[in-house]
């Protein structure tokens, strides 16, 4: 009989408040000032961010679901085409691991390997999935990914899958975007990766979802500076700012912005920085992307078997594709 295994949990980075104080104070220093999106997550962001996917006009979680829906079992075919059969799943940005777990049952992972930015993000999650699936080998790795994807050694042993969903691909602009997929596929050691990408689409579509009726996103977007004063010790007045979100569509992106509706100095210990009325935090990018672009940029990541689903509209895919060694 299998063992009940128990989940293992690695923190690779040390997350160090310090380093991300004056990360962020460089950047609201910066002459166009700046602040990058992973400081919306605090644990009132993280909230705000899971009332945005079930608001009316955020249609990017639903559409994903409804790709994984209709088409779950080709694109699972797909990929374990690509990795054989018994898998390493390795996810990214797994958080409550919801996505992942259902492709257990048409996977068949041998071993699950979570990846987020804190393994106190996974704890729960990871020990309320290994009660539901005993004999598969579970481990969480706190990394943060978005500079560079490296796994400790031995934790992926042979072919993987690796999994992405969500469209935070969209996050990154397209350079860094490459890169990223280049490390996956290294991850993926001869596997496949499954990523989740929002695509172009009309632009009232795309600015709804990023400036819905009831405010959400722009209380995500504001909760930033709360974040910026518990972290700083800075005394942003959230009343003076505004949400800003708009389509560029030369970048084929969504920007978010918080624009000071005063002239303002914003004080923190050894800083401080003067904002005119008018004047902007760029606080995001989210880059929307027509299925040939994103086929093309994972070919130029070494990725080859490139294929896609989509939901009915258009509107989002899921792309699968075999790393080949
Ligand atoms: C996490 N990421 C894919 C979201 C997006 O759509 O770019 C973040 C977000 N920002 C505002 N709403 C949602």
């Amino acid at each position: 009989m299998d063992s009940i295994r128990t989940p293992r949990f690695l923190q690779q980075h040390r997350i160090d408040g310090t380093d991300l104080a004056r990360e962020a104070a460089a950047g609201l220093l910066a002459p166009a000032a700046r602040v990058s999106p992973k400081f919306f997550y605090d644990a009132l962001g993280s909230r705000l961010f899971d009332a945005i996917t079930e608001l009316d006009e955020y249609y990017p979680t639903r559409s994903e679901a409804a790709v994984f829906g209709a088409h779950g079992a080709a694109i699972a075919g797909a990929a374990l085409a690509a990795s054989g059969p018994a898998p390493v799943l390795v996810d990214l940005g797994a958080g409550n691991c919801e996505k992942a777990a259902r492709l257990f049952a048409a996977l068949a992972p041998r071993r699950y390997v979570a990846v987020d930015i804190s393994v106190d993000f996974l704890r729960q999650s990871l020990q309320c999935l290994q009660r539901e699936h005993p004999t598969v080998e579970m481990v969480g790795i706190g990394l943060d990914f978005s500079a560079r994807l490296e796994l400790p050694a031995g934790v992926v042993d042979g072919p993987a899958v690796v999994f992405y969903p969500g469209s935070s691909i969209g996050n990154f602009a397209p350079d860094d975007a490459l890169r990223l997929l280049r490390d996956a596929r290294r991850a993926a050691r001869g596997g496949a990766l499954v990523i989740g990408v929002d695509l172009v689409k009309p632009v009232a579509v795309l600015e709804a979802a990023y400036d819905d009726r009831l405010g959400v996103t722009a209380a995500f977007n504001l909760n930033l500076l709360r974040h910026l004063n518990r972290l700083l010790g800075a005394d942003f007045d959230v009343r003076l700012w505004r949400h800003l979100a708009f389509f560029d569509a030369a970048a084929s992106r969504i920007e978010m912005h918080l624009e000071a509706r005063t002239a303002q100095t914003v004080r923190w210990p050894g800083a401080e920085r003067t904002f005119a009325a008018g004047e902007r935090i760029h606080t995001e990018n989210s880059y929307k992307w027509a299925p040939t672009d994103f086929a093309t940029m994972l070919r130029d990541a070494g990725f080859a078997d490139v294929r896609h689903w989509s939901d009915a509209r258009g509107w989002f895919a899921v792309f699968v594709a075999a790393a080949a060694d």
